[in-house]
């Protein structure tokens, strides 16, 4: 399916509404990096090009929508006992910010292509939490890395009683087989006075490094031979040459770059001319490396927290078609600045803040009944017995029975088991709870 939108295209808006409204399997690259519910709140510094860009980053009940409870409830119950193990082994305000992501992924997972690719940019503040929710919306089987980046390379600050923290967590999933994946190297310089012990100059003069022999056939060997890629040790031994390239007597190396980046430095340590003043902008070294890995020429690349745009720019300058949201009207100045100064691209950026119309389906399927806002009112908890139940097993009940005047009005509904509901037939909401109390099937176990 294709996409519903323009390349460049800029949404100001919550992305929870324009995610729904995306065509199914129309993307291929997503790149997120949330607020990582690290309760603090973030402002521009007065004077830099993001100035008045501000977001908050603490998490209470009142964040959280309660029919998204009923709706993760309801479409994935295994989720919901996810976010309900984080309420209690950590707190309210966790489970709060999990379900305002949770909401937010299960779209992401239905917008992303079979062969796309999906990094969401944590750190350990929620990181493990967040890991699971991904295994649980994308599979764990779709679990490709979990990536390190350390960008404080450079020296850590000293924190009372415990390691400082100097890295972010970034998970990727994607399917095993038929993901676009590119190998990534780095190059490591080394002077031509100072060599480390694995790197030798050939006879030639051109340096190289050796691997181990293999299973090379000895006809491949001879061929090697010839072309002079075999190095013999002092003991004899096999070993095939790797020839570096020399640029201005350093020798450039390359190696494979596995899931610790610490070659990135943060924004502290990045040219200045990258720095917008955006709260928590991430290097365009990042978001290149993301992008040239994991997807191709016109690709399309979405940031639904895009904040300054950096992945927008990034997929730019790499030729990917791109999309970002953000609540934050910066992020439009923003993007049309940085373009600006190394393209003449700025004003092809579309602004929206409309919702898209999906083209897949026609009509924007229903996300929301009375049953779900009252799982989220109750948590899960029948009003009867005071039991916790999955979604299935709860039903609308009407407080005062529509057969004794009840009205259809959301204070007369409330969410009873399928054993309660039966058991209180056309009683009163007190002759249920007075019935059950004397039955002894009436207990608290809410923690
Ligand atoms: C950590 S920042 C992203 C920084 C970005 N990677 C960059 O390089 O500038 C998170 C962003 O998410 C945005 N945001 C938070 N909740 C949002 C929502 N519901 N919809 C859209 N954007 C949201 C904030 O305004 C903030 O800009």
């Amino acid at each position: 399916m294709t996409a519903n939108w323009e390349n460049r295209t800029l949404w100001t808006a919550d992305n929870l509404d324009i995610l729904r409204g995306m065509n199914s399997d129309s993307v291929d690259l997503i790149y997120l990096d949330p607020p990582f519910n690290s309760k603090q709140n973030y402002a521009a510094p007065i004077g830099s090009r993001a100035a008045g860009a501000a977001f908050k980053d603490t998490w209470t009940l009142d964040d959280v929508d309660l029919a998204w409870h009923g709706e993760i409830a309801e479409r994935q119950p295994a989720l919901y006992a996810i976010l309900d193990a984080a309420g209690h082994s950590h707190s309210k305000s966790t489970k709060s910010y999990l379900i305002m992501m949770a909401v937010r992924l299960l779209e992401m997972k239905r917008i992303i292509k079979t062969s796309g690719s999906i990094y969401l940019h944590c750190d350990p503040t929620a990181g493990h939490y967040l890991k699971m929710l991904m295994d649980s919306i994308f599979g764990a089987e779709y679990f490709r890395n979990e990536i390190i980046w350390g960008y404080g390379g450079r020296g850590a600050k000293a924190v009372s009683r415990q390691f400082p923290r100097n890295h972010d967590l970034i998970f990727l999933y994607g399917a095993e087989k038929g993901r676009k994946h590119r190998r990534v190297y780095k190059e490591i310089l080394h002077p031509l006075h100072k060599l480390p012990s694995h790197i030798r100059i050939d006879k030639t003069g051109k340096p190289y490094k050796t691997s181990p022999r293999g299973d090379y056939t000895d006809a491949s060997i001879a061929r090697l031979e010839k072309e002079n890629r075999i190095h013999r040790t002092s003991s004899g031994n096999i070993r095939i040459k790797y020839f570096l390239e020399l640029r201005n007597s350093t020798v450039v190396d390359r190696s494979l770059v596995g899931d610790c980046w610490d070659d990135i430095p943060d924004m502290m340590h990045t040219p200045k001319d990258e720095r917008t003043g955006y709260p928590t902008q991430k290097p365009l070294a990042l978001l290149s490396r993301i992008i040239e890995a994991s997807s191709d020429e016109g690709d399309m690349v979405l940031d639904p927290f895009c904040g300054c745009a950096t992945t927008c720019v990034a997929a730019e300058h790499l030729g990917r078609q791109w999309a970002g949201i953000d609540l934050s009207a910066k992020a439009l100045e923003l993007v049309k600045f940085r373009l600006k100064k190394d393209t003449m691209l700025a004003e092809k950026v579309l602004h929206r803040n409309d919702i898209p119309q999906r083209s897949d389906l026609g009509k924007l399927p229903n996300y929301r009944t009375h049953k779900h806002s009252l799982y989220g009112i109750q948590e899960g908890c029948c009003k009867g017995c005071l039991h916790f139940f999955e979604f299935r097993h709860l039903e609308v009940d009407h407080i005062m029975p529509k057969a004794r005047g009840g009205s259809e009005h959301p204070d007369n509904l409330q969410l009873l088991c399928n054993s309660c509901n039966p058991m209180k037939g056309n009683s009163s909401h007190e002759e249920l709870v007075a019935k059950l109390t004397r039955d002894g099937l009436r207990r608290d176990h809410r923690l």
